[in-house]
């Protein structure tokens, strides 16, 4: 069987293979496809953005697509920057970008007499087959923003995200524990009970 893997995210590619670990699947990646569409991400939530992603990339390649659309919600920000958390220093914008952007949006909040630095990893993933049938599954993960970034593993906001129950952040745990207690990873572990039900 071959499953497209609806993003250009490396970091979500690996991940996302290793959590899975399908021996009979055959991914299809941006990294070996010579043509790959853009697709505009213009939904209001993870769940619609992940369905426009999978249905796209499923249209196009005619085979089964799987997409993850994942981010940030930070309490003190009011949940920001949630479905934007790719784009939060700007459209373009590098993991360093957003990280420092976060950064100086909670101080300022902290400033402003606000002291939770609560926060949560949320992931919804779909697998889409070509037809337009799906199914979803969600994965969320507590814990709390560093004050600074630590760690060089992972991507995106993992050095400055310290999950629950652990002194260190995300970007300082081997992937294999990052894969145990993620977002991503308890949402794809419930897609493949789903997929194994359906
Ligand atoms: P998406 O590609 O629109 O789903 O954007 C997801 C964005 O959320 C990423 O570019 C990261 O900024 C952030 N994000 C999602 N999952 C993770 C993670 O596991 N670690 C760190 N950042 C993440």
């Amino acid at each position: 069987m071959k499953i497209v893997l609806a993003t250009s995210n490396r970091g979500k590619i690996s991940e996302i293979k290793d959590i899975l670990d399908f021996s009979s699947v055959e991914w299809v990646t941006i990294e070996d496809q010579p043509e790959w569409p853009e697709v505009v991400e213009d939904g209001q939530t993870f769940l619609e953005n992940a369905t426009l992603k999978a249905g796209a990339l499923s249209q196009f390649f005619g085979e089964p697509a799987l997409a993850d659309d994942s981010g940030l919600e930070v309490e003190a920000l009011e949940n920001r920057p949630g479905i934007k958390s790719a784009r939060f220093a700007g459209p373009k914008a590098t993991d360093e970008e957003n990280i420092t952007k976060l950064l100086d949006d909670l101080n300022k909040a902290t400033l402003r007499g606000e002291r939770s630095r609560v926060a949560r990893f949320l992931s919804v993933v779909v697998l889409y087959w070509p037809g337009g049938r799906t199914i979803s599954a969600v994965g969320q993960c507590q814990g709390t923003i560093a004050t600074a970034p630590r760690g060089t593993f992972g991507f995106g906001y993992d050095p400055i995200f310290i999950p629950n129950g652990y002194g260190r952040t995300m970007a300082e745990l081997s992937p294999a524990e990052k894969n145990k207690l993620s977002h991503r990873g308890s949402a794809l572990r419930e897609l493949h009970q789903h997929f194994k039900n359906s």
